[in-house]
């Protein structure tokens, strides 16, 4: 049986990114974070799925579940970890890392910015400093020369968090106005770096070139009609609008939001949250994508990124074939849908965190042993019936 989700080449994926699988990323402000807060607020990283050693099993099992790609990100304070080195050590860590997807049949969705920055960066103003769009090029350029036969570069994780939550301004002022508030000076920065590094990518490599948005599915509350579309203007659309003329945009959807008086509505007692408190909420990457193919008609979309934090993982099971019938139904109906890429192929660093448990895959916080869950299984048998068997 054809379904919307079983054209040639469709990737069927799971997600990760470096900061919150490799370990030992010492060198990036989020490191820094973690281990200037009390220990009791926040959990480190620390050796995190030590998949910068165990990148060969993490793929074999990608593979072994009968997926057919695996989206992960590059470290640029691995690559850059003063302003003026570029390590060909740890391009070549990546550059296996992209020979590995290949010989496993798996098709590499590579990531160049996933949340970190090198402290060098961070220390000269981040993304708040439009001079330090060229230091970002300087890596993009370095980068591309390891990604000559990759399909898929996504440039900037979802730029729209970046703007909403800058290690900096967090750390300034941590109340929640601070997480609400957007950063018009980021906002631009973001913008014009992506810009530039897809003009790079296009210009030094084949692959197709687009960035990933954090979707989340804003609503106008009853009697509050366009509270939504003011609130997402600058915190979302504004940054699904500037990937305009790009080859894809990745959503990234996991719950909604409702909007009223220029504020999200707390959650209601009695609604199912998830691990990380987000609304249980299946429709949201359908949703998101139909919300990003308004703004964007004419550009492909991968979603990159979908899944609930959960140790019930009969649920997961249950988020992601809603999830993947309301994608299939928006499919039918005529969403340029290329690609699902499940968040996460491990349980990993959940930014501050190890509780809320995304992974279709468990991992040993002593030994890093990996143990798949039936989720994985479950979702690759989805994969190899080109969705029928939701
Ligand atoms: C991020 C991931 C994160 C996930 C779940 C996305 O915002 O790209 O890094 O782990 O959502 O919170």
């Amino acid at each position: 049986m054809t379904t919307a989700l079983s054209s040639n080449g469709f990737l069927w994926g799971a997600s990760t990114s470096a900061h919150q699988i490799e370990g030992g990323n010492t060198n990036n402000d989020f490191w820094r974070l973690e281990n200037a807060l009390p220990p009791e607020t926040e959990e480190r990283s620390g050796d995190a799925c030590d998949s910068y050693h165990r990148w060969r099993e993490d793929l074999d099992i990608v593979a072994s579940l009968g997926l057919n790609s695996y989206r992960f990100s590059l470290e640029w304070s691995r690559i850059m970890p003063t302003p003026d080195h570029v390590s060909r050590a740890a391009l070549g860590h990546y550059r296996r890392i992209i020979e590995g997807c290949h010989a496993r049949g798996l098709t590499p969705v590579v990531t160049l910015h996933h949340f970190t920055n090198p402290l060098w960066f961070a220390d000269r103003g981040g993304w708040r400093n439009a001079a330090n769009i060229g230091a970002f090029e300087q890596y993009v350029r370095a980068a591309s020369t390891i990604l000559a036969d990759v399909s898929w570069v996504c440039t900037i994780n979802e730029p729209n968090m970046l703007a909403l939550l800058d290690p900096a301004a967090s750390d300034d002022d941590p109340s929640p106005e601070t997480v609400l508030t957007y950063d018009p000076v980021i906002t631009d920065v973001a913008i014009a770096a992506h810009r530039s590094a897809v003009s790079i990518i296009r210009s030094e490599t084949d692959a197709q070139v687009g960035w990933t948005i954090a979707n989340q599915n804003y609503q106008s509350a009853p009697g509050a009609e366009g509270a939504a579309e003011a609130w997402s203007g600058p915190r979302e659309d504004v940054f699904i609008a500037a990937g305009e003329g790009d080859d894809f945009i990745g959503v990234q959807a996991y719950t909604r939001t409702v909007v009223e008086h220029e504020r999200p509505v707390p959650l209601a007692a009695g609604v199912e949250r998830t691990l990380t408190g987000w609304e249980y909420y299946p429709a949201a990457a359908a949703e998101a994508a139909v919300h990003t193919a308004k703004l964007l008609p004419r550009t492909p979309i991968l979603v990159t990124e979908n899944g609930i934090a959960t140790d019930d993982d009969d649920r997961r099971i249950e988020y992601t074939r809603e999830s993947l019938r309301a994608l299939a139904a928006v499919a039918s109906a005529g969403v340029d849908l290329r690609g699902y890429l499940h968040w996460s192929l491990l349980d990993n660093y959940e930014w501050g965190s190890y509780r809320p448990r995304f992974g279709l895959v468990e991992v040993d916080p002593q030994t890093f042993e990996r143990t798949v869950k039936p989720s994985g299984v479950w979702l690759g048998g989805v994969a190899a019936s080109g969705g029928a068997s939701l």
